[in-house]
């Protein structure tokens, strides 16, 4: 969508208002806590702003959460800080945090759906208030920068990893691959700044500097299956196409292909995805706008900026937060050897999973408005998000919602995450809403954006729970109103 310079300079002008209030309490000397999330958004958006903190001398405090809830709040108020800053989560859970931190300084910089009115004393910057698209527009480290620059003007360099954090987000889910909206200004500050690269091309993780079936097997959105994770199997696929990997003993990247030679993979990746009874329409996934950080090492997965992404959620959900909110705010050498490592360990899970939900064709089960994974019992639940997002990538012909469910460990409580397609968007859906109103009956929390979406519900509820959104689905597709 496109959007106004009146929007942004709308948005500039929430961003001055929080910066000021922040650089009150830095005078202050008081000790400011950042809340973010821990998705590579939002690490990407703490890590901002902790760089920004840093550099403006301020005392702060980093602490990265898996979601918001009653109890997450509580702990929150309990701290009583002088300022409490949230970044890429708050704007759902006004009515809770309005609750909790009554009277209390805080600042809000988010791009979910806000619910409700914004609680006196609050300061919120967030696109969806200036009729921005959050989903699509804007993520929350991007709304992140718009704070840190209003803080410094040489926070400019930071721009680039609110471009790491939109990709993260997906928000880059069009035909060209590439990011727009107020996304396409932070596009324009990072390669004003020298950080950042744009040119488009195949979207293979390593273009530059990979080996090709290494490139092609750490791709894992979409999900190639045989080819995804798999580099013994990449190579076998590229030598059976004629496609040398090596020239005169070296081995090439992709940079190095034929125009005809990128033609022929396109379309043999293409074929093998439809023999797979997945979707074919390859293009629109793997060619697109690369986005390369040109200040980091070339061999690293920091150099392009959607495996920085991978990096940043892989540490966040293999219960690393900090390492990944560490490689934003600078960390090299030992952080990265070990973020690096945890990719790994991060993609096999991740395939695991997915082979086991395609295993069999009743573990994505059709209802009539919904597909429904049942991972109780075998999803890890900290992954069950990346899960969900890569199965609804891949099978864009699903025409339904997908949502998934995995147990919370040691809780009675389920993680719920739901996709849905653009098409489905265009068509009325908003998952976000749907999240929001079907948790709030099973006393759950839940809310996001129209296009991906979660919540967490008793584990005694999540039939009734699934039961429910499929009938809210079926009724916002038919044009009625779901929540507020
Ligand atoms: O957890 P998952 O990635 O599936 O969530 C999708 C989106 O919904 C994220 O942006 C997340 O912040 C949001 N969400 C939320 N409230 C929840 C769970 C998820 O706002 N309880
Ligand atoms: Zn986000």
């Amino acid at each position: 969508m496109s959007v106004t310079k009146q929007q942004v300079a709308n948005l500039t002008k929430d961003a001055e208002k929080a910066a000021s209030l922040i650089q009150e309490h830095i005078d202050n000397g008081d000790v400011i806590h950042v809340h973010s999330h821990v998705d590579a958004d939002g690490l990407s958006a703490g890590g901002i702003m902790g760089k920004a903190l840093l550099r403006a001398g301020a005392k702060f405090r980093l602490r990265l959460e898996r979601w918001m809830d009653e109890k997450v709040a509580d702990r929150i108020a309990q701290e009583n800080a002088a300022l409490t800053i949230f970044t890429d989560m708050g704007s759902g859970y006004l009515d809770l945090l309005g609750e909790r931190l009554q009277n209390k300084d805080v600042v809000i910089l988010d791009h979910h759906q806000p619910i409700t009115e914004l609680p006196e004393g609050f300061i919120q910057v967030n696109p969806h208030t200036h009729g921005i698209d959050g989903t699509r527009d804007i993520s929350g480290s991007g709304v992140a920068y718009f704070a840190a620059k209003a803080l410094d003007e040489k926070n400019i360099d930071l721009a680039c990893l609110a471009v790491v954090g939109a990709l993260g987000d997906l928000q880059d889910k069009n035909k060209e691959r590439k990011l727009g909206g107020v996304n396409k200004y932070i596009v324009e500050d990072a390669v004003k700044s020298g950080f950042l690269e744009v040119e488009t091309d195949l979207l293979f993780f390593g273009r530059e500097t990979r080996p090709i079936h290494q490139a092609l097997a750490r791709t894992t959105n979409p999900f190639i299956p045989e080819i995804s994770s798999e580099e013994d199997k990449s190579l076998a696929f590229l030598m059976n196409l004629g496609i040398q990997p090596k020239r005169n003993d070296k081995w090439r990247a992709l940079r190095d292909l034929s125009g005809d030679e990128k033609k022929t993979l396109l379309s043999s990746i293409a074929e093998h995805l439809v023999s797979k009874g997945l979707s074919g329409d390859i293009s629109f996934d793997l060619v697109g706008d690369v986005y390369t950080l040109t200040h980091e090492e070339p061999w690293t997965p920091l150099r392009s900026a959607r495996e920085f992404s991978v990096l940043l959620n892989a540490t966040g959900r293999m219960d690393k937060a900090g390492l990944g909110a560490a490689i934003v705010m600078g960390d090299r050498k030992k952080c990265l050897d070990e973020a690096t490592e945890m990719i790994q360990q991060y993609r096999s899970t991740i395939t695991k999973y997915l082979r086991w939900i395609t295993e069999k064709p009743e573990r994505l089960e059709e209802l009539d408005s919904i597909y429904v994974v049942r991972g109780d019992g075998f999803i890890d639940e900290k992954v069950l998000s990346p899960v969900c997002t890569i199965l609804s990538t891949t099978l864009t012909k699903l025409g339904k919602p997908i949502i998934a469910y995995a147990r919370i460990s040691g809780e009675d409580q389920v993680k719920i995450s739901s996709r849905g397609s653009e098409q489905l968007i265009q068509n009325g859906l908003n998952l976000g809403d749907i999240m929001q109103v079907a948790s709030e009956k099973f006393s759950g929390r839940g809310g996001g954006h129209d296009v991906a979406a979660g919540a967490q519900v008793p584990i005694k509820d999540v039939e009734e729970f699934i039961k429910l959104v499929n009938q809210l689905v079926k009724k916002q597709l038919a044009g009625e109103k779901v929540g507020s």
